[in-house]
């Protein structure tokens, strides 16, 4: 049975496991150090039969995957305190937004590693996430890392270069949705909806779009089916382009990359 330590118990953590249980995972051959007690105590009700440590010494000993589910400030404390207990094969798999594979690497010398981009649907088990492999990461390390990530959401596996895309694109695209479904709530107080009822209508919409969106049809497809000739959705989409949402999205994702790099950039430098 492959053993599990997660370092750091907070909200990916905790969603982590709670997906790998609800996917079969036995509790019993995961251990998660978590710092703050009370966080741990939680953890301990929540996952009865997974060992809850306070220290990641004590999880990483037997485990053939570490997954660093720690704040990125917190990955090299983390790392350091494990280094002494971590066997030569296990495979480390970082949750870390931002932390370059170079940095993790150096906090874990000679060891395979893979570093993730998960986003936050990822706590509701619909997360897309994109994996890249460190200098030695076998294809049999991505499919370990896959399996695990795969318990939360979708994973695609991309060189580490193309992480600066994923993280502007679904890393911070949750709050793009969010931003469009806080203009639309006003948008229907302004057309004369009670903001209760705006609020409901937006959220359902949103919930409905996403479900057509899983299925085969293209985004293209779906919109052009809602918009008939000469209708309302025609003129409202006319308004759009006009003020130049379109282009104002690709504007947007080119930036969130920009200020990857660059917040990559200043983590990789000693
Ligand atoms: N939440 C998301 O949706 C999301 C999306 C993309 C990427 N990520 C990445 O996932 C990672 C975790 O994020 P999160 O939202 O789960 O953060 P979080 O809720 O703050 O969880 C981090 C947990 O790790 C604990 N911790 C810190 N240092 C530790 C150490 N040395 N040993 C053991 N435990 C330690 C913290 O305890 P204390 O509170 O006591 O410090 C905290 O409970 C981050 O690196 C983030 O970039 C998260």
């Amino acid at each position: 049975m492959v053993q599990l330590a997660v370092l750091g118990g907070g909200r990916m953590g905790e969603a982590l496991v709670s997906g790998l249980r609800d996917a079969g995972w036995d509790l019993e051959s995961i251990a998660i150090a978590e710092l703050d007690p009370e966080r741990r105590r939680v953890l301990e009700e929540r996952f009865p039969g997974a060992r809850i440590v306070p220290s990641p010494a004590w999880a990483v000993a037997d485990a053939d995957i570490v997954v660093v589910a720690v704040k990125p400030v917190d990955v090299g404390a983390a790392l350091a305190a494990s280094a002494d207990v971590l066997t030569a094969e296990a495979l480390i798999v970082s949750l870390a937004a931002g932390v370059p594979l170079a940095v993790l690497e150096g906090h874990a010398p000679d060891r395979p590693v893979v570093r993730a981009m998960p986003n936050t649907p990822a706590l509701v088990g619909h997360g897309a996430a994109a994996i890249a492999p460190g200098r030695h990461a076998t294809s049999a390390h991505l499919e370990a890392a896959e399996g695990i990530l795969g318990a939360v959401g979708t994973v695609v596996r991309l060189p580490e270069e193309h992480l600066d895309a994923v993280t502007a694109l679904s890393g911070s695209g949750p709050a793009y949705l969010f931003l469009v479904a806080e203009a639309l709530v006003e948008a229907g107080v302004l057309a004369g909806l009670n903001r209760d009822v705006a609020d409901d209508l937006v959220r359902q919409t949103f919930l409905g779009a996403a479900h057509l969106l899983a299925g085969p049809e293209s985004p293209s497809a779906l919109r052009e089916a809602v918009t008939s000739p000469g209708g309302t959705t025609a003129a409202a989409l006319r308004v759009l382009e006009a003020r130049g949402v379109r282009a104002a999205f690709l504007d947007a994702v080119a930036a969130a990359a920009a200020r990857s790099r660059e917040l990559g950039d200043a983590a990789s430098t000693p």
